[in-house]
C-alpha cells in the first residue's frame, strides 16, 4: 500500500511539564482562550497553576468554562464568539476529550465561513473541512482518547441528537503538554473509560484495517498489552504516577497516527458508539465496552484467524489451526473479562440502555457513513439489520 503521513504535533511530555505551558503558549500567541470542562481543572490546582504561568509569560488568557461531557455544538458556537469577541489569537484546551475537542473546532469555527455543524460529517453531501484554524494548544488531563496529538475532533448537535467528527489538517495542535500528573485525580470508573477507548483505538485499525501490515500489528498489540498491564495498576491506585505515565503514553500513541499509518481502517465500533452516546449521553469508553466485544464476536464470524491471532498474541492462547473459531472466541472473552474487571461496563442495560430504539441507532450510524450498498464501513461492512443484531446480542 502506498500512503504518506504526517504529525506536525509537538509533544512535550513528562511530569511537571504543565509548568512550561506559558513559555510554550507565548511562541504561538498573546492572547489565549483558555477552554476548561466542568471544573476538575479548578478542583485539582491545575487552571491555577497554568494561569501563574502563562500570565507570568505575559500571555493574556480569556476563559471559556463549561464544556460538557460529549461536547456540544452550542459550546463550540459559545466559546468561538469569545474568542472572536476578545481578538483571541490561539485557543488552549485543557481537560479531557470533550473540552480539547471542543477546543479544536472553537479555533477552526472563529474563521470558518457558514455554518460550523457543516465541518461535521453527518450524511451531508458536502463535507466542508476547515482549512484554517487558531493555533491551538492541547493539555491533557484524562489519558483516552488521544485528541490531544491528532487533528480530529468529535461534536454533538444536541439539536438533531447527532454525535459525529471532523478530521482535519487544520485541527492539529501546534503543541501536546501531556503531563501525567494532571491525570491523577482521574476517578477510577473514568481512567477505566479511557483504558478501554485507548485499546478500541488500536483494534479497530487491527481488526478492520488492510492485511499484511505486520509491524502496525505489532504497534497495536503493544499498546492492547501496555494498557492491560498498567492500566488496572492506575485503576486500584490512581496515586500511582508511573501507571499514570504509562498508561497516557499508550492513549497518545494509539490516535496519533503511528498505529493506523497504511492500514487504511474504519472505525465501526466508534461510529456505533457515537450514536448511543448522542442519544443517551453516556461516556465514550462505557459505550466502546459494551459495543466492542459484541462488534468483536459478529465479526470474528467472517474472520476467525484475524480473531484467532489476537486471541495467541494477546492472551497467550495456542491455536490448533489458523482459523481456530473456539480460541478466537476465547480470546473475545478474556478481553470482555479485562474490561469487566477494570470496571466498564460490557451490557447495554447497565447503561440503562434498552432495545426500544435499536433499529433507530442502526439508522442514524448508517446515515452518517456508508458506502456504495448503504452499509457502514469494517470488515465486514455492516447493513442496519446487522448493527442490530450487534446492539441486541449486547443487551
Ligand atoms: O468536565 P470536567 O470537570 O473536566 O470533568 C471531566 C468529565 O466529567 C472528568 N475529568 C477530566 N479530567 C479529569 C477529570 N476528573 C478529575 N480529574 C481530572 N484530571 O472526566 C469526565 C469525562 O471527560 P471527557 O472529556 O468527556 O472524557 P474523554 O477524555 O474520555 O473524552 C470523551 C470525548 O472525546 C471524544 C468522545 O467521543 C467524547 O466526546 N473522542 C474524541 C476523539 C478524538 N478527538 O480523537 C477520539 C475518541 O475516539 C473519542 O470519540
Ligand atoms: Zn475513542
Amino acid at each position: 500500500m502506498k500512503f504518506e503521513f504526517e504529525n506536525p504535533t509537538h509533544l512535550v511530555f513528562g511530569a511537571g511539564t504543565l509548568s512550561q505551558i506559558g513559555e510554550i503558549v507565548r511562541k504561538h500567541g498573546k492572547k489565549a482562550l483558555l477552554v476548561t470542562g466542568g471544573g476538575s481543572v479548578k478542583r485539582n490546582g491545575t487552571f491555577e497553576r497554568a494561569l501563574s504561568s502563562l500570565n507570568a509569560a505575559g500571555v493574556t488568557v480569556i476563559e471559556c468554562a463549561g464544556v460538557e461531557p460529549n461536547p456540544r455544538l452550542s459550546s463550540v458556537m459559545r466559546g468561538a464568539q469569545i474568542a472572536r469577541d476578545e481578538g483571541c489569537d490561539i485557543v488552549i484546551g485543557m481537560g479531557g476529550g470533550s473540552t480539547m475537542d471542543a477546543a479544536k473546532v472553537m479555533a477552526a469555527a472563529v474563521n470558518y465561513e457558514g455554518d460550523p455543524w457543516e465541518m461535521i460529517i453527518h450524511g451531508q453531501d458536502n463535507w466542508r473541512l476547515p482549512t484554517s484554524a487558531l493555533p491551538i494548544i492541547t493539555v491533557p488531563t484524562l489519558a483516552a482518547t488521544g485528541s490531544e496529538m491528532n487533528g480530529g475532533a468529535v461534536v454533538t448537535n444536541e439539536k438533531t441528537t447527532v454525535k459525529s467528527f471532523v478530521i482535519a489538517k487544520c485541527l492539529y495542535p501546534r503543541v501536546a503538554i501531556v503531563d501525567p500528573e494532571l491525570t491523577l485525580s482521574v476517578p477510577p470508573d473514568q481512567t477505566a473509560f479511557g483504558i478501554c477507548d485507548l485499546i478500541t483505538h488500536v483494534t479497530e485499525s487491527y481488526f478492520n484495517g488492510a492485511d499484511g501490515t505486520p509491524l502496525q500489528d505489532r504497534f497495536a498489540e503493544g499498546v492492547i498489552l501496555t494498557a492491560m498491564e498498567w492500566g488496572p495498576k492506575a485503576v486500584t491506585d490512581g496515586n500511582n504516577l508511573e501507571a499514570r505515565a504509562q498508561v497516557q503514553w499508550a492513549s497518545v500513541v494509539a490516535l496519533n497516527g503511528w498505529v493506523q499509518v497504511g492500514t487504511a481502517g474504519a472505525f465501526p465500533v466508534h461510529i456505533i458508539e457515537h450514536v448511543l452516546s448522542a442519544h443517551h449521553d453516556i461516556a465514550h469508553g462505557a459505550g466502546l465496552s459494551v459495543v466492542n466485544p459484541a462488534w468483536m464476536r459478529f465479526a470474528a464470524q467472517t474472520r476467525p484467524a484475524r480473531f484467532a491471532r489476537f486471541a495467541q498474541r494477546i492472551f497467550g492462547l495456542s491455536l490448533k489451526h489458523p482459523d481456530d473459531r473456539d480460541a478466537a472466541m476465547e480470546g473475545i472473552d478474556r478481553f470482555e473479562a479485562f474490561l469487566h474487571s477494570i470496571g466498564c461496563p460490557t451490557r447495554l442495560s447497565q447503561l440503562e440502555i434498552g432495545d426500544a430504539l435499536l433499529e433507530r441507532y442502526a439508522h442514524d450510524t448508517v446515515h452518517i457513513i456508508h458506502d456504495g450498498e448503504g452499509h457502514l464501513p469494517g470488515r465486514p461492512p455492516m447493513s442496519e439489520e446487522d448493527i442490530v443484531e450487534i446492539l441486541r446480542s449486547a443487551l
